[in-house]
């Protein structure tokens, strides 16, 4: 198991101008929670990324369309929703092979028998957690990083675990990369090799959990890290066929929890990578019971 914090890797980017082995930065102005991309015109926020993010026009239009879809489809209903979708760069989460494919509905396979869940997912996914600036937030199922990128424009305190070590290290180098190059925000992001079912123990509590792999039941220690009021987003059922709840958790008086379940899709199956086991350190079947 590993556990890092990008901050180091963000204050030695600070601190190294053109030292060795630190990528030279090439995001012209850094987010610093206020950058405002402009929201309502596709040339005016092109433009805009381009000159202060130093990104590709071409993925941007790619972004931009898929934004555009994700509020008409209501899986964004906020500027603070909108403006991270439009601020992280999927084009740096996926396969080289899939770069065209950036920003297409769908998940796409990232290596390792897992996927990038699908842009309109994570965005609905973030929208439902309501997610506010002082938020401590653990992802169980780190992937490409994409999600936690993403929740980097809302929140600065963001945890997330991988079960697969090779995927979890591989995620961690792009963040270091991307650190190096003035995407300072990623230095919010804590990241982990281990079985998310036991969550963050040290860390406890969240405001906010999100599961990006599917279970047949909410894991006990993961709602026990949860604080009192806080909220869950989570795929529950068996396997392929799981339902995305939003749980929201209330302590009573006696100390009895209540865990609160609503269908953030109204019904609808959405198939997830399932939630797997380390047993021995080694990844064995799955934490469905
Ligand atoms: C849909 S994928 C990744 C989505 C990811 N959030 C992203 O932005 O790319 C789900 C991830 O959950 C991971 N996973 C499955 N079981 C896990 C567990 N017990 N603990 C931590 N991660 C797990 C998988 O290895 C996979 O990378």
């Amino acid at each position: 198991m590993f556990r890092r914090s990008l901050l180091s890797a963000a204050a030695a980017f600070a601190a190294a101008g053109a030292a060795p082995g630190i990528a030279r930065a090439s995001v012209p102005v850094r987010w610093d929670g206020k950058l405002a991309p402009p929201l309502n015109n596709a040339d005016a926020f092109v433009q805009w990324a381009v000159r202060n993010r130093g990104e590709d026009p071409e993925q941007l239009r790619r972004r931009w369309e898929r934004y555009q879809a994700a509020v008409a489809s209501k899986d964004i209903l906020d500027d603070r929703n909108r403006t991270a979708f439009l601020m992280t760069p999927r084009e740096h989460f996926v396969l080289r092979q899939n770069l065209a494919r950036s920003y297409e509905h769908n998940f796409l396979d990232i290596g390792y028998g897992v996927t990038i869940s699908g842009p309109h997912l994570v965005a609905r996914m973030t929208q439902v957690i309501d997610v506010q600036p002082g938020d401590k937030i653990l992802e169980i199922g780190t992937g490409s990083g994409y999600q936690s990128a993403y929740l980097a424009y809302l929140a600065q305190r963001i945890f997330t675990i991988e079960i697969i070590q090779p995927l979890a290290e591989r995620t961690r180098g792009i963040y270091e990369r991307l650190v190096g190059q003035g995407y300072v925000e990623y230095g919010a992001i804590s990241t982990r090799n281990s079985d998310g079912y036991h969550g963050w123990e040290e860390e406890a509590p969240f405001d906010k959990i999100i599961v990006t792999c599917g279970i047949d039941h909410i894991p006990p220690p993961l709602l026990r890290q949860l604080r009192n009021g806080g909220t869950m987003v989570i795929p529950v059922g068996p396997p392929g066929a799981q339902r995305v709840l939003k749980v929201v958790k209330e302590v009573g008086a006696d100390g009895t929890v209540r865990a609160t379940r609503s269908d953030i899709y109204g019904g609808r199956i959405v198939p997830f990578v399932p939630f797997t086991k380390l047993e021995g350190g080694v990844i064995k079947g799955t934490h469905n019971k």
